[in-house]
């Protein structure tokens, strides 16, 4: 895609490394007007640390953030008025109801008078909480809350939005009308980062992915054009008659072969997706009798996992 515009965010070679954890680890990538990013990776992969840079709340150690060409570093004030952050808690709040409590936030803005009454009510609107004005915040449940934070982060019309994983602990309603949302808010124009730990959920509503594991980034693109890279493996199932040591032997042999496992007259493992009829014909032909075969390709989710391949720091 050719793009006209700079992109809202900018993260330039950023690092930060913590005493012993090198938590971003030279993470460069862009997100444009109207565009959503999604960003992926476990537990401890440096997701919720740079977007509190992104969001002024830290500091890089190298590199630099960008929001809307203001650098967190030098022109942290205009990064601030430009864009909304949603962490991933939600803070205890006694005797606050709903509408105070956005009233708090527009006037940590600045919003005064006419402007503010404007901006509650239109947020109060877009995240369906009118009728939840006067209720207390103790008293909502997770999904209400979600909603709530999300409407804090967007009380002063920032451009850019960084929310930290929105989904979490919502039911599937509840997060079938958070993506709602977030596509309304992309089709806005606003440029959207939004982490999560699972591809899935976010593939659908993001025009774009980042991997990140161990604070790199190991994949950028399309969920589609991350999916190409990978070669897929497919969840194999093999029953015979009999000869089923034979046929773990025969398996073992082969490197093409991976998860071996053998059971009663059931053999399992797993193989590059689409090649699985020449496998089976290559079973038959070495004198097995089949009578089950079975080939299940991985979802996208493992596709993640073969991405990261699960290393923790
Ligand atoms: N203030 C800190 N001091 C020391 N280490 C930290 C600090 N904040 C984060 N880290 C470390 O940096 C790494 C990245 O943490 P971060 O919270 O950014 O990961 P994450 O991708 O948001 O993970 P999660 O999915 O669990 O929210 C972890 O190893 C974490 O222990
Ligand atoms: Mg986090």
């Amino acid at each position: 895609m050719i793009r006209t515009t700079a992109p809202q965010i900018e993260l330039c070679h950023l690092h930060r490394v913590f005493d012993q954890t090198h938590a971003v680890h030279d993470v460069s990538f862009e997100v444009y007007a109207g565009e959503v990013f999604g960003y992926i990776g476990p537990n401890g992969a440096g997701k919720t640390t740079s977007m509190r840079i992104l969001a002024t709340l830290d500091e890089p150690t190298a590199g630099d953030a960008l929001v809307d060409g203001f650098s967190v570093v030098e022109d942290p004030d205009r990064v601030r008025r430009r864009l909304g952050f949603m962490p991933d808690y939600f803070g205890t709040y006694h005797n606050v109801d709903v509408r105070e409590y956005l009233d708090f936030f527009a006037r940590a803005y600045g919003l005064a008078g006419r402007e503010r009454t404007t901006a509650i009510e239109s947020v109060m609107e877009f995240t369906h909480l009118d009728d939840l004005a006067h209720k207390p915040i103790d008293s909502l449940s997770k999904g209400m809350k979600q909603r709530l934070c999300l409407g804090r982060t967007m009380i002063h019309d920032p451009s850019v939005l960084v929310l930290d994983e929105p989904a979490a602990g919502l039911d599937p309603r509840a997060r079938i009308e958070l993506r709602e949302m977030i596509a309304r808010l992309a089709d806005m124009g606003k440029a959207v980062l939004i982490s999560s730990h699972i591809l899935t959920e976010l593939a659908e509503i993001c025009d774009r992915v980042g991997i990140l594991e161990q604070g790199r980034l190991l994949a950028v693109g399309s969920v589609a054009e991350i999916s190409a890279g990978v070669t897929i493996r497919s969840n194999v199932r093999v029953r015979v008659l009999q000869d089923v040591e034979r046929l773990r032997q025969w398996l073992a042999a082969r490197d093409d072969i991976d998860e071996l496992h053998v059971e009663e007259n059931v053999a399992t493992f797993t193989h590059q997706a689409d090649r699985e009829a020449a496998l089976l014909r290559a079973i038959v032909e070495a004198g097995f009798e089949v009578v089950e075969f079975g080939a299940k390709h991985k979802s996208l989710e493992d596709v993640f996992l073969h991405v990261t391949e699960g290393r923790v720091q």
